[in-house]
């Protein structure tokens, strides 16, 4: 089976590392792809937006399967107008939804209004347009802070700003629904209820009848330690969750996982592919955060290795409509990814650099983000530039075991989080805890 990849980041090179384990595959072509996909299969060059060469390419190729790794090209319509092809869509399947359940992630008001119509635990919410800034400033006089603010469209996980201060609030509103922070997607706002707890990512894979969980993992967001400064597309990841036990996996299964396949059902939604649930845990109960209609990137990097089924054959059961006949086994050790990103990031940073030391790495999976070639030399060409996956009996093997992996790879502007996965280690109990500070 011939497959292509859309992406270009650490999750596709994960996804595509994965996919080409598999004994399904004939072929695999990535686009854009990166310098690590390239080990796994063809990097090509596509615009997706050319339908007729895209066309062209799926046919020359014989493509059964296109995965789609991010949200974007979802959200504008590339499965629609794959199926809409007449040349195409009896001969390709495509993993991700169409724009209709796309929207999950692309208008955080369909979103919610989705979760209320099929009693889907989530934070309650308001929502407010251009012309209504003075309503929305009303509704922060009359609740309780922290206020959270969310621009209804996608702003690249930007569009979220938190704050108990009503000034300030206040000018947030404004600023998104007149003063066009966030352009269209903050032309709408959504104002929600604060959610006090633990954050985690879900995942399910679904045919749109039949769904399996995959494994949760924990993402670490912000950029620096303890959970501190700026917010970033992930600085790392554990999989399995502490706090995610098989009671609470319980509840996100049948309280959030089955409505939400169901709703989209009853709604006409024909949904394939990935769905990623951002949860709260509040005092062990699962509120929805947000959906994205993919996998999450740090997370594919630990929740990928875990994963000991075969993802093409469960991307053949997505196109015969058979998943529910398929297993999805889940190796029980602990997965620590840490991200190699670059001195600077989110904001500003340089790029260019040679990475050394890829080569001593052994006891770790390295997927590759933000990285270019320059002639034969491996150089940093983003804000994340690596990822660094391990593998432990428990949590500490696995974080000592990545922390020691990335230690091994240098470049200059190199930065990480020392603390993955810290917050969540269990502390030693009883005898013998206190040995090791004598
Ligand atoms: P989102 O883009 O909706 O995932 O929000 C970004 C981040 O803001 C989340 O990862 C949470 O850390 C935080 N957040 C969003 N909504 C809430 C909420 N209702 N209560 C508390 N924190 C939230
Ligand atoms: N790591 C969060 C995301 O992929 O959105």
């Amino acid at each position: 089976m011939n497959v292509l990849l859309i992406g270009g980041g650490g999750r596709e090179h994960a996804m595509a590392w994965k996919i080409a384990q598999s004994s399904l595959l004939d072929e695999l072509y990535v686009t854009p792809g990166n310098p690590g996909t390239v080990r796994h299969g063809r990097n090509v060059d596509l615009d997706l937006n050319d339908q007729k060469k895209l066309r062209a390419f799926l046919l020359e190729k014989r493509i059964r399967i296109v995965v789609v790794g991010p949200e974007a090209p979802l959200v504008d319509g590339l499965h629609d107008r794959i199926v809409a092809d007449p040349q195409l869509k009896d001969i390709v399947t495509v993993i991700g939804p169409k724009q209709a359940g796309a929207r999950l992630e692309g208008s955080k008001e369909f979103a919610k209004e989705f979760m209320f119509r099929h009693n889907i635990p989530t934070a309650a919410h308001r929502v407010f347009g251009q012309g209504e800034l003075k309503a929305a400033v009303e509704h922060i006089e009359r609740v309780t802070p922290p206020f959270v603010i969310k621009a209804d469209g996608l702003a690249s996980g930007k569009g979220v700003v938190i704050t108990s201060d009503r000034k300030e609030a206040a000018k947030v509103l404004k600023d998104m629904l007149e003063g066009g922070r966030f352009g269209a997607a903050g032309s709408r706002v959504v104002i929600e209820q604060f959610l006090k707890g633990v954050e985690l990512s879900a995942f399910l894979i679904t045919d749109g009848e039949a769904f399996k969980m995959l494994p949760a993992a924990k993402d670490y967001k912000r950029i620096g330690v303890g959970d501190t400064g700026p917010n970033t597309g992930g600085m790392g990841a554990v999989s399995p969750v502490p706090f995610a036990d098989k009671d609470f996996m319980q509840k996100v299964h049948d309280r959030v996982a089955a409505p939400t396949i169901r709703g989209l059902r009853k709604e006409g939604i024909a949904y394939s592919g990935f769905l990623f649930m951002g949860l709260m845990n509040v005092n062990g109960e699962p509120y929805v955060i947000e959906y994205n209609v993919r996998l999450g990137d740090p997370e594919t990097q630990a929740i990928l290795p875990r994963l000991r089924s075969d993802l093409l054959d469960l991307f053949e059961g997505i196109a015969s409509g058979t998943l529910s006949e398929r297993h999805v086994d889940v190796d029980d050790r602990t997965a620590v990814t840490v991200v190699l990103a670059n001195e600077g990031y989110p904001n500003d940073f340089e790029t260019g650099a040679p990475i050394n030391g890829l080569e001593l790495v052994r006891d770790a999976y390295v997927f590759q983000s933000g990285t270019a070639l320059k002639g034969d030399t491996l150089v940093t060409a983003g804000g994340r530039v690596l990822a660094v996956t391990s593998f432990g009996k428990d949590l500490e093997q696995a974080i000592l075991a990545a922390q020691r992996s990335a230690a091994l790879i240098a470049y200059e502007g190199k930065y990480l989080r020392p603390d993955i996965g810290l917050d969540v280690i269990k502390q030693p109990t009883g005898k013998g805890a206190q040995q090791a500070v004598k």
